[in-house]
């Protein structure tokens, strides 16, 4: 047998699957498209993520752009983070008469049909789509203090901090709310009273030092996806007219930004995770996942973030949710989140510089052996739209490298017009949802009027105008309403669970 005959047949039987697949396009030997072996995915193996690397300009957007237009039409809805803002065009159909387009298809020999997918524009900023927001209390203690980089006795301070305020019935919604809870316990001789006798002395330095990183996240801009209505994950899992809704997050405006996107990012992960159920041995994933410009997330993102990132790859597999990072270099993925990626696109590499060659024998060494290609070489020869290929097959065992001439994308290569965006916009039922804004009394509400009370019953409470505290956007006994005063007076209920927990978390320290 030639070795063009045992390719075909070890690849044929290789990318061959029982059950539904995503098409990436056709394999490639010694030059040529090999019009007989098709490289696919299997669908059921799209929980288990995934890399598309390479090079600028080499067809990683692209790419995700044809996984995520086919998941769609096998009513898998997927979420597309959109940093650069490119990836629009997958809402409309692609030019039938694109040359481009149609030149790859006829030399593939599939067929090119050019078709929209449903989509739903979504922003965490002023853009145009569903508002997406988080409260405070949805991120919970824990994930709010790895955001906050807090040390372990600053996390159990907020532990207490959320516990204090659930049991006084103050809704943490957005950052003002938890920075005014902290200047309260802080500054009243109420709410330190409150604070000390039922939880356990609290240092005012510590809560100084959170106070002081809650305001250095605001100046990031974090305040913008603080708030109600905070965003159901279940309406990410649309399907119109039995295709699975493409969301796209535009994210343009934070990719300066790194932190707050991962920040975000993570928000995002953990909600998703808390709430879907276990999905079990299911044939296709519920949600896919793709973040484009994938390095942003983790060159900046703080090692508590990172390692916390690299728990939720590790767990959202089993909601049966799909995370594929694209990036330029394989290397920017950190080895712990890269050994758990199943699929590869590898797209070219540049081997400009000794850096550049290091991560080229890097990506290779992540890669099955193979005997048809000199890997190292041809991935930096790899034309656009043209990559190295390995995926898992239905048992979960690596498929061999392929190096693969990827299909076009049915959808528009190019992004949508603003009278496109703004049709989309203005007919989505999610937007109109989320643009609603919920008037209910939150924990700065409540605060200040209680402060109010207090300055006028009780004798004036002294205020430290601490250096460290937080500006003050407005003076807390500027407020109409009254309340009444004996609730907090008499709230002594003590909490000798929390207060047991506060001895031994300092304890240990
Ligand atoms: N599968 C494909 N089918 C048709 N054209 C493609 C394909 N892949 C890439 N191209 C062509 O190459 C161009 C660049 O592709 P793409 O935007 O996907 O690159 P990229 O790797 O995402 O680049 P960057 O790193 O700058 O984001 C596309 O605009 C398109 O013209
Ligand atoms: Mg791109």
């Amino acid at each position: 047998m030639s070795q063009k005959d045992s390719f075909i047949q070890e690849m044929q039987s290789r990318y061959s699957y029982k059950n539904d697949k995503i098409v990436l396009g056709k394999a490639k030997f010694e030059g040529e498209i090999v019009e007989e072996v098709e490289i696919a995915i299997a669908l059921k193996t799209m929980n288990r993520h995934g890399l598309i690397g390479g090079a600028t300009g080499t067809g990683k957007t692209k790419s995700l752009q044809i996984i995520a237009e086919q998941l769609s039409l096998k009513s898998v809805p997927t979420l597309l983070m959109d940093i650069k803002g490119d990836l629009s065009g997958i809402g409309a159909a692609a030019n039938a008469s694109d040359k481009n387009a149609v030149d790859r298809m006829s030399a593939l020999n599939l067929p090119f049909d050019p078709q929209a997918s449903p989509v739903e524009l979504l922003s965490i900023s002023g853009e145009p789509g569903v508002r997406l927001r988080a409260t405070v209390e949805d991120f919970g203690p824990i994930l709010f203090s790895k955001i906050l980089e807090l040390n372990e006795t600053q996390e159990s301070i907020i532990s207490i901090i959320f516990k204090y305020c659930e049991d006084k019935k103050l809704p943490l919604i957005d950052l003002e709310d938890i920075r005014r809870v902290l200047q309260y316990v802080t500054d009243s001789a109420v709410g330190k009273e409150e604070l000390n006798s039922n939880y356990g002395t609290i240092a005012p330095a510590s809560l100084g030092a959170i106070l002081r990183k809650i305001v250095g996240l605001e100046q990031q801009g974090a305040s913008k996806f603080f708030g109600e209505p905070s965003f159901d994950v279940q309406d990410l899992l649309k399907i119109e007219d039995g295709k699975g809704i493409v969301n796209i997050i535009r994210l343009v405006d934070i990719q300066n930004q790194p932190n707050l996107f991962s920040t975000f990012m993570l928000s995002l992960l953990n909600k998703i995770y808390s709430e879907f159920p276990e999905a079990g041995d299911s044939d296709k994933p519920k949600l896919v996942i793709f973040i484009d410009e994938a390095h942003l997330i983790f060159k900046e993102a703080t090692k508590a973030l990172l390692s916390q990132i690299e728990t939720m790859v590790k767990l959202i597999r089993s909601k049966g949710v799909g995370l594929y990072f694209v990036t330029q270099v394989p290397g920017d993925v950190p080895d712990a989140v890269l050994s758990q990626l199943g699929l590869k696109i590898q797209h070219a590499l540049r081997g400009f510089t000794a850096k550049d060659r290091k991560e080229i024998t890097k990506a290779i060494e992540n890669y099955p052996t193979t005997t048809y290609y000199k890997a190292d070489e041809v991935i930096t020869q790899l034309g656009i739209g043209e990559a190295f290929v390995t995926a898992l097959d239905e048992k979960g065992i690596p498929t061999p490298l392929a190096y693969t001439y990827m299909r076009a994308p049915n959808s528009r290569m190019d992004v949508l017009t603003n009278e496109e965006i703004n049709s989309i916009v203005s007919n989505s039922s999610l937007v109109k949802k989320y643009d609603q804004n919920i008037d209910r009394q939150t924990a700065n509400e409540i605060l200040s009027q209680e402060l109010e009370q207090q300055k006028n019953i009780e004798k004036p409470v002294s205020r430290t105008t601490s250096s460290r505290s937080a500006p003050r956007e407005q003076d807390w006994t500027d407020n109409k309403m009254v309340r009444d005063v004996s609730r907090t007076a008499t709230r002594k209920l003590i909490d000798w669970g929390m207060k047991i927990l506060m001895n031994v978390l300092k304890g240990k320290k």
